[in-house]
């Protein structure tokens, strides 16, 4: 796809949903007793395959325009698919599901495409046998992974690695196993399975960076709406930031608080941006607006990081375009999501004569007056090929994309939609 450099970009617009809250209303809404209205589910591939699954395995589920209305089966009231359960490129979809399972009464075998056969699941591999699921994978703890039925029980978990699909997973199989299951995160990440087992009424506890959950567990439907997912709309507001005269509105968007920290992010670099018109409820929601203005490169610690962690390669695009220096530290984990985000960025940024260097776990960027115009790679990673067409719209001349198609992993119609704010 060829991207021409934008003059500015402008409106008030809506991003599609949320794709961890859709992820877990479909898996809470299947294993809970009752009927579950959703509206605003994102229809994406990554959800396709959750969506999918839970199909597969007997669940009915039936999509009208923007509702999807999932029968739940109840907690043990799946049925065995009978096939492979495949997951395709979704990290979420098989590493959560996995804590589902592994309450179940059949063996269930999960696979994905080549991206995700390369993907780490020993991080849900460990605890979930810990808790007495029987697990085995391909050497080295990558998919396929084939998980038997046992007893589950509870446990008490420190998590190496912050990482909310992993104890969500453990959430997920603490529904099953009688006593307090706890998980403990080093730094929050973000915690939309706990809010959302809470609001289907099971035993949930918080209590600071730990998390509990009392089974085993019943869940009765709920009724909700998915507000807009931050990470599609942080893409937009970066560009209204760097594009001369422009301000847009982004409405109903998830302003969950860990999930905003690419606001935080922007303001401390000095972007007009924020949240207006907060509407409190079970998952909080708001309107983003981002408008033109310089910004100062800072200091990124790895506290930080989880909250951002969706959101870094368009904080690299910022960082490539602001007064002076960014240094990003701690963002390891950014090498094992869809590619390794921190090479498939930097092979782009470099064309476009970006000034980003990596020293050990210090990711530094130099802010360069103007980006120019390159041939860009996807590399089939949907954030990095946003965060690219970000780059390409503020650059000098024109640039192109291959492989735009990966966008509909998370974000259906972004291009068509960027067509209708930009000028
Ligand atoms: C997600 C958690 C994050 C994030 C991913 C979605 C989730 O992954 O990068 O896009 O829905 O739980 P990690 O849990 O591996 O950090």
């Amino acid at each position: 796809m060829d991207i021409i450099p934008a003059k500015r970009l402008s409106g008030e617009i809506n991003v599609p949903g949320d794709k961890s809250i859709s992820h877990r209303a479909i898996m809470c809404g299947a294993i809970a007793d009752g009927k579950t209205v959703v509206s605003g589910i994102l229809d994406c591939d990554d959800c396709d395959y959750t969506l999918r699954a839970f199909k597969d395995m007997g669940v009915r589920i039936e999509r009208a325009e923007n509702r999807t209305t999932i029968y739940g089966a109840g907690p043990k009231g799946l049925a065995d698919p009978g096939k492979p359960i495949n997951t395709g490129n979704s990290g979420t979809s098989m590493r959560v599901l996995s804590g589902i399972l592994a309450g179940q009464d059949f063996e269930a075998t999960l696979t994905g495409e080549e991206g995700l056969s390369k993907r780490p699941m020993k991080r849900i591999i460990d605890p979930l046998m810990l808790m007495g699921s029987v697990i085995s994978s391909a050497p080295g703890g990558f998919p396929p992974i084939r998980i038997s039925p046992g007893k589950i029980k509870a446990i008490d978990y420190t998590l190496p690695v912050p990482s909310a699909q992993v104890k969500s997973a453990i959430l997920f199989a603490g529904l099953y196993a009688s006593g307090r299951t706890t998980v403990e995160e080093k730094i929050r990440s973000r915690d939309h399975t706990e809010r959302m087992l809470k609001y289907f009424g099971a035993d949930v506890k918080v209590d600071g960076l730990r998390v509990s959950i009392n089974g085993p567990a019943k869940m009765s439907a709920r009724d909700f709406g998915v507000p807009g997912d931050i990470s599609s709309a942080s893409f937009l507001a970066a560009g209204a930031v760097l594009l001369n005269n422009s301000k847009i509105r982004i409405s109903r968007v998830s302003v969950n608080p860990t999930r905003t920290g690419i606001l935080n992010i922007m303001s401390r670099m000095g972007a007009r941006c924020g949240a207006i018109n907060r509407v409190e409820g079970f998952e909080p929601y708001g309107d983003i607006e981002a408008e033109s203005g310089p910004i100062t490169g800072i200091d990124i610690n790895e506290n930080e990081i989880p909250g951002i962690i969706d959101e870094l390669p368009i904080i690299f695009v910022l960082a490539s375009l602001a007064k002076g220096r960014t240094v990003i530290t701690g963002a390891d984990e950014l090498r094992v999501k869809e590619t390794d985000r921190i090479a498939s960025m930097k092979q782009n940024l470099d064309k476009m004569g970006a000034k980003m260097s990596i020293d050990r776990n210090r990711i530094v960027i130099d802010g360069v007056e103007k980006l120019k115009g390159a041939r860009l790679k996807s590399y089939g990673d949907h954030r990095t090929c946003m965060s690219m067409a970000m780059a390409a719209l503020c650059a000098e001349g024109a640039s192109s994309i291959d492989d735009v198609e990966c966008v509909n992993k998370s974000f259906p119609g972004f291009f068509k939609l960027l067509e209708t704010i930009r000028s």
